[in-house]
């Protein structure tokens, strides 16, 4: 068993709690209008990593507190996060026909039902954050979207056009940075954590974020698609800018070691238990191999 393999195992089981809750906060496909509710289950409860609950979680426990005090949280994330992936995958954004080894959501219902049902997961997600009733924690989760947002805008900008290392950095660290950054801070301020563990975290995750994101883009040259369950090579062919397009393969390897690395220096002062965020900071670049 390689070490991802036994950090999949670890994380199993939270991402079991993670996908109960979640499927108990999502509406029944019983309910009017079914197919919106359809659209949103498909995509939020499609197999995925779940790695942006479990970094929140994580930092609950980091923190030294229950993880339940994050779970609620957790999934609102994960719902925005199943949300800007519908949206990515329309034929106006990146068109891809394959998410988790399934059709996308436009495919499997049509381009009307995805883009409402990814605004329907926007606004649950609202809603259980507010729910929460931590101020901080619903204005760092909308202030993350906004990034979120923000980068997709610039990638899709930018498709076709040679770029500079400064624009990539600002897609990247935006597009997909904010949201894991955001996780992890999200998970330490339900804790009731210091201001400089909140601190720790949100850099933790900007490193991960970045790294993460590099990743992603190496396996799009070169992951195989029944283990990423995404198409390969559809970044070349729409000419986006990635990491390994403007640096090469090895320096984007080099740059996403480097940066998992410095996030494991994030977490020093945490008083509960880090091994688990040790593991992921180190999972988001063996997923490479
Ligand atoms: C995919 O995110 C999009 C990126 C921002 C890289 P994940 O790699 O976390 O996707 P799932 O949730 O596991 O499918
Ligand atoms: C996805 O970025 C980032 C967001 C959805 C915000 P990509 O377009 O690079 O991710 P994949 O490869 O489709 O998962
Ligand atoms: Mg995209
Ligand atoms: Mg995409």
């Amino acid at each position: 068993m390689t070490t991802v393999d036994a950090g999949v195992e670890k994380w199993r089981k939270i991402s079991d709690r993670i996908d109960a809750r979640l499927a108990e906060l999502l509406p029944s496909e019983t309910e009017t209008p079914g197919p919106l509710h359809a659209a949103m289950r498909y995509a939020a409860l499609s197999p995925g990593k779940r790695v942006r609950p479990i970094l929140c979680l994580a930092f609950a426990t980091a923190c030294g507190k229950d993880d339940r005090v994050a779970l609620d949280a957790a999934c609102a994330i994960e719902m925005v996060h199943a949300f800007s992936l519908i949206h990515d995958d329309l034929p106006a954004i990146d068109n891809d026909d394959l998410r988790r080894g399934r059709p996308t959501c436009h495919k499997q219902f049509t381009e009307a039902i995805a883009i409402l049902a990814g605004d329907a997961l926007f606004a649950l997600s609202g809603e259980i954050m507010l729910s929460t009733g931590n101020v901080a924690a619903c204005q760092t989760l909308a202030a993350a979207v906004k990034r979120l947002v923000q980068g997709e805008m610039l990638d899709v900008l930018s498709e076709g056009k040679e770029i500079d290392p400064e624009t990539l950095r600002f897609i990247h660290i935006n597009k997909t940075g904010a949201l894991i950054s955001a996780s992890c801070a999200i998970g330490a301020l339900l804790s009731d954590a210091p201001a400089e563990l909140v601190a720790k975290a949100n850099e933790f995750g900007e490193d991960i974020g970045l790294a993460f994101q590099i990743a992603d883009d190496i396996l799009n040259v070169e992951g195989d698609p029944s283990q990423t369950g995404k198409s390969v090579g559809s970044d070349a062919e729409r000419k986006k800018a990635t990491y390994p397009a403007l640096y090469g393969l090895e320096d984007a390897k080099a740059r996403a070691r480097e940066l998992a690395a410095q996030a494991e220096g994030c977490l020093q002062d945490f008083p509960g238990d880090v091994e688990p965020l040790r593991a992921l900071a180190r999972f988001s670049i063996e997923r490479l191999h």
